[in-house]
């Protein structure tokens, strides 16, 4: 008899956070008891936090006639405001000070905030089956590729990938949460091959704080199938290192991945959440164990395929619970080594790769975690395979905890052989359900402080638009007043004197900005406040009218589109 992975199947039912494709009325929300995973149902589930008001109201956006740099040119009535509608059909309404300050207030401008939105597009174990995230899967060499595809979208300006065997997520920093999300949702159906539709199924979606707190969540272990578990420690760590110097992967997200592994490693030293926690692999263990008879646990013949990481933890955790000899198949013998020097006490044999059938047909437990591409079993493999002793159970077990799986769909078909796959675990680590919770608590207490200082050290760059508005409106009086005088001075100048006046034109302004620049920075290399910092900032687009120049966001926006019309 085959068993299937209905439980993973089984817990897709619920409805998403929210659909980008999908207007804003279709939005719902998921009960508590529609949630698959058992921790987060009690916790911040990603589909419960709260939806932005801008998925909500229409969308809004001022059209450019405002956008002119003169600050006497920019009274209420040269606003146009275009509201879109439902159908994403754009009324132009006649201006009025209620529509400017609709416009200043609302949470939906957000062509002329000043700040990119962070925004996850994600898939989990907790959303998603595994036929969907294997999919989507993006090997560790392809992520630069992966950033510079995705930064090429008109809305993205930044981007990492975090892609493990419990998730896919794609973390941007997007000029428009709106349309960046659905450039990234049609960037992984286009990759994957997955239709919008069934992502947005499967997708959740979360910005900014909610964004950062998830990173964080998941960084500490808190997301993950098995809680506390270390490994996605170092994903989000390889994260950053092979982010390192690839463009894309710029300030803003690199410092929220940065920080989410500050906050990884405070959470598994200040709290017990890693107290005895297990890992994917040691729950692959224990699910075989739980399915096998318990009188055939000394006597099942283990096979591991994959000696990687993942192996290597399989053997010590078959070691841990008595196991003391098997058979591991991997590629090449170096890594097979390596372990058998640690472990002298039991007997490993180490098979190539081509050998594994021949090894699977004399196995009774078979173990998959390679990072093959492809499946390395398929129906046609299994099918023939010598039958296995009622005493372990009568079907040739396999579980695999490959991402993609190796251990083809098909293969569950058969009625000689059992399959698990990773989302199978949550049937081991559900058990620990209360211990989940309270451990969960702990972590939660520093997640939110640390979520505190990121949003402060996020809200310190938020001066640096006023910084270039402020610089580029001097630099534009600068520009006229040296054309004037030089004008004045007749063509007979010298090549010299010209650039004289020019030094000395900038030299003036340079001086002049210098106060103010100082003013609008809070790095932490004077006692300057944030608070103060913003203030400083408020009172200087006050001052200039700085806040009628072009929105630095739009800018950016444009630039975009004449770079992708090239
Ligand atoms: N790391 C985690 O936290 C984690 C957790 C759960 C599941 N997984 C999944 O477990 C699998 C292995 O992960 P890992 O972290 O152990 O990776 P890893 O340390 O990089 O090891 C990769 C293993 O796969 C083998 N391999 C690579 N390409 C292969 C191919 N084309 N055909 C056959 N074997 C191949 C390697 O053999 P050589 O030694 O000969 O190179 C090595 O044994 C992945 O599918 C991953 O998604 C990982």
């Amino acid at each position: 008899m085959a068993v299937s992975s209905g439980l993973a199947t089984a817990s897709f039912t619920g409805p998403k956070l929210e659909s980008p494709l999908l207007s804003s009325s279709s939005l719902s929300r998921a009960s508590p008891s529609q949630l698959p995973i058992l921790f987060k149902s009690t916790s911040r589930h990603p589909r419960h936090r709260k939806l932005p008001s801008l998925q909500r109201g229409p969308r809004c956006e001022v059209l450019s006639s405002s956008s002119s740099s003169s600050s006497s040119s920019s009274s209420a009535s040269d606003v146009a405001v275009v509201l879109e509608n439902e159908n994403g059909n754009a009324d132009v309404k006649s201006s009025s000070v209620s529509a400017l300050e609709l416009l200043k207030t609302s949470a939906a401008d957000r062509y002329t905030k000043e700040r990119s939105s962070i925004v996850v597009i994600g898939l989990s174990v907790h959303t998603a089956p595994v036929e969907m995230r294997e999919k989507l899967a993006i090997p560790e060499a392809e992520w630069p590729r992966a950033i510079g595809e995705l930064c090429s979208l008109n809305h993205i300006e930044e981007a990492a990938v975090l892609s493990t065997c419990n998730r896919m997520e794609i973390y941007v920093v997007a000029l428009s949460q709106h349309r960046g999300v659905k450039e990234v949702t049609e960037w992984m159906s286009k990759t994957s091959g997955i239709p919008a539709a069934d992502l947005c199924e499967h997708q959740f979606l979360l910005y900014n704080k909610d964004a950062t707190q998830h990173i964080f969540e998941v960084s500490a272990g808190l997301d993950s199938l098995v809680l506390g578990e270390g490994q996605i420690l170092a994903q989000v760590k390889q994260v950053v290192k092979v982010g390192q110097g690839v463009v894309g992967f710029g300030r803003n997200i690199s410092g929220l991945f940065k920080h989410a592994l500050t906050v990884g490693k405070r959470v598994r030293t200040e709290t017990n959440i890693a107290a005895g926690a297990v890992s994917v692999s040691s729950a692959a263990v224990e699910l075989a164990l739980m399915k096998l008879p318990e009188t055939s646990h000394a006597n099942a013949r283990m096979l591991v395929i994959g000696a990687g990481k993942m192996g290597k933890l399989v053997i010590k955790h078959l070691v841990a619970k008595g196991c003391n000899k098997m058979v591991v198949v991997n590629r090449t013998e170096e890594r097979v080594a390596v372990i058998r020097e640690e472990l002298m006490d039991v007997e490993i044999i180490y098979k190539p790769l081509t050998e594994m059938l021949n090894c699977a047909a004399e196995a009774d437990v078979i173990f998959t975690s390679t990072a093959s591409e492809t499946p390395l079993f398929l129906k046609e493999h299994v099918k023939d395979l010598p039958s296995i002793n009622p005493e372990v159970g009568g079907l040739r077990m396999f579980v695999d905890i490959s991402v993609p799986r190796n251990v083809g769909s098909c293969v569950s078909d058969l009625q000689n052989a059992c399959v698990y796959n990773v989302d199978d675990l949550k049937e081991v680590v559900a058990a620990n359900k209360e211990d989940r919770l309270r451990k969960a608590l702990e972590a939660q207490a520093i997640i939110a402080e640390e979520s505190k200082q990121f949003e402060a050290w996020r809200d310190s760059l938020e001066t640096v638009p006023t910084i270039k508005k402020l610089r580029s409106y001097a630099d534009r009086i600068r520009v006229a007043e040296l054309d004037k005088c030089l004008s004045k001075m007749g063509d007979d100048i010298s090549k010299k004197t010209r650039r004289a006046v020019d030094d000395l034109s900038r030299g003036i302004v340079n001086k002049l900005l210098h106060g103010p620049m100082q003013h609008l920075r809070c790095d932490g290399s004077d006692s300057r406040t944030l608070s103060e910092t913003i203030e400083n900032m408020h009172a200087l687009n006050r001052m200039f009218s700085l806040e009628t120049e072009i929105s630095v966001l739009e800018q950016k926006i444009r630039a975009k589109v004449e770079q992708s019309q090239k």
